[in-house]
């Protein structure tokens, strides 16, 4: 049978080249960085060699870039470093209840540790209103976090709109950009973004490597204690084939992003057209935002036929597609993003996202909107 992977949002496969670049940091350059010898001077002419293709590919001075081990350290860090740092300054946090857990969890914690938290709701989009953002600013806000683009229905924020907001209040902003890194420019020199995290497995690159943008001005206290890597901000000796790969990611990204976010649209657009043929609009309702997108995430209902058991049949026919959060695919609560968006019970119930990426063909789309219309009519008619 073959297998199809429609599951890019929860991660990605390494690039080829990607391999490549990280093969000779495990054997032969394998140097600490922080070492003064001539290995480790190696390694950390690597590690400056990435941070730089980095910096110049989201517009930001290389200096401005800790590496973390992922995006949900960066979102803690980003969360719990400033919160920590402006304390002094007030308690109140203001961030959506669609965000991604790593930082709805990290803000349950920062109330538990005495922080107020406002969690402003979405539209059926999606969306957070800038007005809500704005109204919500106290004169005791510490710090403001939205993401870019939801990870499950694949919707973008207004975060220019907000940012600008934020800045003429003085308040820090914090991005996620996991689910934004690859198909949406990122230009931090005009964007009004003090913190924005990354990841590299969401653009095949490897697992386990990430980073935090912070602004020069930003205040940050750290989550670990430790040597002096990374500014102290990041201290543990750093993970240089994961920083390699990640840049190498970043370097094809700039070569293919035009490419690569027009091959994903088509993709997307063809899933939604056949599924939509072959059953009936309402037999096949998108959620998000209609143009306000990203193009590779795709969340579909059908309704009658429950998330559960579409997902189950779909792993039958070797097609691996996802329900609720990236992180915790498989499980089967309703998601906290759908419930946020006030969906009909419904739509929540039977909702599955599709994400798309390097590998997939609009044959490969063909064949599965097949098979999936052939398991709705199915599971309806039983
Ligand atoms: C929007 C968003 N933020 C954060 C994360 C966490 O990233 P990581 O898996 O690198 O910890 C994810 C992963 O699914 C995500 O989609």
């Amino acid at each position: 049978m073959m297998f199809t992977y429609f599951d890019h949002a929860a991660t990605t496969p390494v690039h080829p080249e990607v391999v490549e670049a990280m093969l000779p940091h495990f054997t032969q350059s394998f140097g600490n960085a922080s070492s003064t010898h001539s290995a480790g001077r190696e390694a950390r002419a690597v590690l400056n060699r990435s941070r730089d293709t980095i910096a110049s590919f989201i517009g930001c001075a290389p200096s401005q870039i800790i590496f973390t081990s992922g995006g949900t350290e960066s979102d803690n860090l980003a969360l719990f470093g400033a919160a920590a740092a402006r304390k002094s300054i007030g308690n109140h946090i203001i961030t959506t209840q669609s965000e991604h857990h790593a930082v709805l969890h990290a803000c349950e914690q920062l109330e538990l540790q005495g922080y107020e938290v406002t969690y402003l709701p979405v539209d059926r989009t999606g969306r957070v209103n800038v007005r809500d953002v704005e109204e919500a600013i106290r004169p005791d806000t510490i710090l403001i976090s939205v993401m870019f683009a939801n990870n499950e229905v694949g919707t973008l924020q207004p975060i220019r709109e907000i940012g600008a907001i934020a800045r003429a209040k003085g308040i820090p902003f914090h991005v996620d950009a996991v689910q934004a890194l690859g198909t949406q420019p990122i230009d931090l020199s005009s964007l009004p973004v003090d913190l924005m995290s990354f990841s590299a497995h969401k653009i095949n690159g490897p697992k386990g490597i990430g980073a935090l943008y912070i602004a020069k001005h930003m205040k940050l206290q750290p989550l670990f204690y430790g040597g002096n890597q990374e500014r102290k901000r990041r201290p543990g000796t750093e993970n240089v084939a994961g920083i390699a790969g990640f840049a190498k990611a970043v370097q094809i990204l700039r070569e293919e992003m035009y490419e690569k976010q027009q091959n994903l649209e088509k993709l997307r657009i063809e899933m939604v057209t056949r599924l939509q043929a072959l059953l009936g609009q309402e037999q096949a309702v998108v959620n998000g935002h209609p143009a306000e997108r990203v193009p590779h995430i795709l969340n579909i209902s059908f309704p009658g036929v429950s998330t559960e058991t579409m997902l189950m049949n779909l792993d039958l026919e070797g097609i691996a597609a996802a329900s609720g959060s990236a992180c915790t695919s498989g499980s089967l609560e309703v998601s906290h993003v759908l419930k946020a968006m006030r969906l009909e019970d419904e739509i929540t119930r039977s909702a599955i996202r599709f994400s798309f990426g390097l590998g997939n063909t609009l044959e490969e789309i063909g064949a599965a909107a097949r098979k999936i219309a052939t398991i709705v009519d199915r599971v309806r008619n039983a």
